[in-house]
């Protein structure tokens, strides 16, 4: 029965202004098993099985934006946090609606462990969120980040980069170095591989004399073995009496940055308004 439950079941989404077509299996509740087509509020996430319902619903729905805290605002952009204990249910649903697109990534049922980070463009009829990823509040691994979602229709503009890059700010403001949580998907992990060759690589263009892999984990916030991984695919790395030389030179410095795409939406730091879990 395993295999027959794993079938997907919901086949497209409404969210906002946009229907969706779902990728993979998610575990809603047995009460929505007969359904191929759910309706979500964008605002707190509950979704229904009819469009009455949601119509309904999205007259009396308070929310306007993720509930939780506004950590960032830069033109239309806001990042909220939302605290999977305080605000369980919308936990719940952020959860339910990724896994749609997720493959391989486990439901977390324990929502309480987690902050999400959610990446909302703003307009006069409120924020609708654009994508998202999760972090586990305590992680023993040095995890700063669990699953990430870039929505459909808002993917290859540049939104998992700055999802990405932001969960690195976070991990510098904490002072520790973070990884993401594994396994990657493809797409995961060509975005990854991306935002570490460009941000690793733009400090050894700069940098003049030696540098280790150490002070560039220090100053990136990206784990040693990330930094290394990442050399090492772009053969850089040589191994010289029992220990890891870095080669950067200029030129291939660049084709390697060429080939990595350009970094997409910049984080304005000055405007990340935040203060690590307690
Ligand atoms: N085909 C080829 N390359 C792709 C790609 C695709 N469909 N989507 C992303 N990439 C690569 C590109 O290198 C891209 O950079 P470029 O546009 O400059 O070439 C880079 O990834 C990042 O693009 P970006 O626009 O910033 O990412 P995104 O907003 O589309 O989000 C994910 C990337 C991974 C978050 C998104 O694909 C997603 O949500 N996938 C489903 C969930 C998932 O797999 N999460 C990761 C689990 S670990
Ligand atoms: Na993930």
């Amino acid at each position: 029965h395993e295999e027959f439950t794993k079938v997907k079941n919901i086949a497209t989404i409404e969210l906002g202004k946009y229907e969706i077509e779902t990728w993979y299996f998610s575990p809603f509740p047995p009460e929505y098993n007969d359904c191929t087509k759910l309706f979500f509020c964008e605002f707190c996430l509950n979704f229904m099985k009819r469009k009455e319902q949601l119509q309904r619903h999205m007259r009396k729905c308070d929310l306007k934006h993720p509930p939780g805290d506004e950590i960032y605002r830069n033109g239309s952009l806001s990042m909220f946090e939302v605290d999977g204990k305080k605000n369980k249910v919308y936990g719940q649903n952020l959860c339910y609606l990724a896994k749609l697109f997720l493959d391989h990534k486990t439901l977390y049922y324990d929502v309480d462990l987690f902050l999400f980070y959610v990446l909302c463009e703003c307009d006069d009829r409120g924020c609708h969120m654009v994508g998202y990823f999760s972090k586990e509040k305590h992680s023993e691994e040095s995890y700063n980040l669990a699953c990430i979602l870039t929505l459909p229709p808002y993917q290859r503009k540049g939104y998992g980069k700055f999802l990405i890059a932001f969960s690195y700010e976070l991990s510098k403001k904490e002072g520790k170095v973070g990884t993401p949580e594994r396994p990657l998907s493809d797409l995961g992990l060509l975005s990854y591989r991306g935002y570490w060759t460009r941000v690793l690589l733009d400090i050894l263009k700069k940098h003049k004399g030696n540098i280790s892999i150490k002070e560039l984990s220090d100053m990136t916030a990206i784990k040693a073995e990330d930094v290394l991984s990442t050399l090492q695919s772009l053969e850089l790395i040589q191994y010289r009496k029992g220990q890891h030389v870095i080669c950067a030179d200029p030129k291939v410095l660049d084709r390697h940055l060429k080939a990595a795409g350009c970094g997409g939406l910049d984080i304005d730091v000055s405007k990340l308004i935040w203060t690590p879990y307690k």
